[in-house]
């Protein structure tokens, strides 16, 4: 599920599409307007992926977020596009991860939502994005593969 505005989310969701089925697992891919939050198909898990805006995800992506109605202890991941830590105008330094999370909240606030609903992460990372509204960074489709071979499949 992923709530892209400018298509790069989108080109994420189809390359892990493209991923798992090479695993072996069907993947169907949804944006979140199209698709009611509280009849979601079955699944054995969840991949949500939403653009950041202002630190937090899309509006779209957090009301979708706060309606969703599964189980507790269905298995989620989380596979966000972000724009790029950029380096310091002073320094020429790229933040550190924790600098980075101080203003960057977007897997954090998605992470709340769906934890206190009791589902359980398995996995989660962010595909950056070079402009505002893209392109995605080079080498993205390894980043995507690399995510992919972190997700637990059932032999
Ligand atoms: C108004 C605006 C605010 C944004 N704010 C953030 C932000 O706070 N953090 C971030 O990582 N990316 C931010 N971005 C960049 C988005 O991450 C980027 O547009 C998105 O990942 C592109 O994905 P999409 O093509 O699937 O929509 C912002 C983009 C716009 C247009």
């Amino acid at each position: 599920m992923h709530a892209s505005k400018y298509g790069n989310g989108a080109m994420v969701a189809e390359e892990f599409k493209h991923q798992m089925e090479a695993r072996g697992v069907a993947v169907s891919v949804h944006q979140v307007r199209d698709i009611r939050p509280k009849e979601l198909p079955a699944a054995d898990l969840y991949l949500f992926s939403s653009p950041g805006r202002m630190g937090r995800p899309i509006g779209g992506m957090r009301r979708f977020l706060r309606k969703v109605d599964l189980a507790p202890g269905t298995r989620y991941a989380l596979l966000t596009t972000e724009g790029a830590p950029q380096p310091d105008k002073d320094t020429g330094k790229l933040p550190t991860e924790e600098e980075r999370a101080r203003h960057e909240r977007v897997r954090p606030l998605m992470n709340e939502t769906l934890q206190a609903k009791g589902l359980s992460e398995v996995a989660e990372d962010a595909v950056f994005v070079t402009g505002t509204k893209g392109p995605l960074e080079e080498g993205w489709q390894h980043k995507v593969e690399d995510f992919a071979s972190r997700i637990p499949v059932e032999p």
